[in-house]
């Protein structure tokens, strides 16, 4: 791709579509508590490396939600994803194991979702062939998210897994015709372009796919200890699995500022209001009490109450997450059942898709 990609649309039409899937999102909301048969969620995440609490806060928790609510689940771990936007991939098989222990130890529960990786389903790859036919390049090109991953990895020639990407992720929901999809904002316009692929392809080849909603989770923006966006890379996240230890230890490294009074101010004090969300979020409090409880405190205040609500809310899942790391035959089981599961779904739509194109051979 060239350097000169066609602009974004304008703002207006972005919030637009916004609108309408915030509604279509709360109104899927209510549908899951009183239907939750209805349902067929498919969530999936890149594997760069073990989870940590901004993922937990993020989508885990609304994932275990909709869990205890009886939606049927598949969790895809998008391997093929790792390697659109960087050099080198890292031990991909390791972050797969990460994050499943991660999501294990959390109580997401491997009798009840599908989790598997999507290199190891081939039907599902394949159907990227058809659907790549019924988008256009400017289309493509015109993706503000892929645009903006682009740029924070510091890409200057898009390649073309990461330039399909989006449709790619049509892919990974469409093949077991899931209807709700748990995402952050940024992930709208590739459940927009999931909904654009299952429509065109249904007017084309007769009525096959649904067309997927995009579940907007209320999820709070967590930053990294050093108040900006969380990132493995930038060393500033507390990731689910460390000790009570390391955790102290990168709190203790986490900006402040120098006022000692502790307010709740996101605006004017970002850094001290994201380190009081998070107390927040693991007491299950108020952010405007807790700021008043830890008054002149300061931030030492702040950071002892900070680990001490961490290292008690995580305790549990991080004795889980050792037990199940302990034998590693439990994340190869798991996988193994998801895999073979996944690809039986994959298979059975291709053949409907094929049946519909109309290549279906001897
Ligand atoms: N693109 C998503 C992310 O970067 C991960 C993902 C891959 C995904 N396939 C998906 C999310 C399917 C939802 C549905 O976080």
């Amino acid at each position: 791709m060239t350097s000169s990609t066609p602009p974004s649309p304008p703002a207006s039409k972005a919030s637009a579509t916004y609108q309408a899937a915030l509604e279509r999102s709360d109104a899927i909301a209510a549908r899951i508590r009183t239907n939750p048969e209805e349902f067929k969620m498919l969530t999936g995440e890149r594997p760069t490396g073990a989870l940590h609490i901004g993922h937990y806060f993020g989508s885990i928790a609304n994932r275990l939600k909709l869990q205890s609510s009886n939606v049927e689940i598949l969790l895809i771990l998008a391997d093929y994803q790792v390697i659109t936007d960087r050099e080198v991939a890292g031990d991909i098989r390791g972050s797969v194991r990460d994050v499943i222990l991660d999501n294990l130890a959390a109580g997401i529960d491997p009798d009840r979702a599908t989790i598997f990786t999507h290199s190891s389903v081939p039907a599902l790859n394949q159907l990227l062939l058809p659907f790549l036919s019924l988008v256009s390049v400017a289309e493509l090109q015109r993706n503000p998210t892929v645009k903006e991953e682009a740029t924070t990895a510091g890409i200057t020639s898009i390649n073309g897994l990461m330039l399909t990407y989006p449709v790619h992720q049509a892919a990974d929901i469409l093949f077991c015709k899931a209807n709700v999809v748990p995402v952050g904002r940024d992930q709208l316009p590739h459940i927009e372009q999931t909904r654009v692929v299952a429509r065109r392809f249904n007017d084309k080849y007769g009525a096959t796919f649904p067309e997927p909603s995009a579940l907007l989770s209320e999820a709070p923006l967590i930053l990294g200890t050093d108040g900006t966006k969380m990132s493995k890379s930038k060393g500033n996240v507390i990731e689910l699995r460390m000790s009570a230890d390391e955790t102290a230890k990168k709190i203790k490294g986490a900006k402040t500022d120098s006022e000692r009074q502790i307010t709740y101010d996101p605006q004017s004090r970002p850094e001290v209001a994201n380190l009081v969300q998070l107390i927040a979020l693991c007491e299950g409090g108020d952010p405007y009490a807790i700021a008043e409880e830890i008054g002149d405190g300061g931030g030492g205040g702040l950071k002892r109450r900070l680990t001490d609500a961490i290292n008690t809310h995580f305790a549990p899942l991080r004795a889980r997450r050792a037990e199940l790391s302990a034998d590693p035959a439990i994340v190869d089981d798991v996988l193994a059942r998801g895999n073979a599961a996944a690809n039986e779904i994959a298979e059975a739509t291709l053949d409907e898709v094929r049946e519909r194109m109309g290549m279906t051979y001897p």
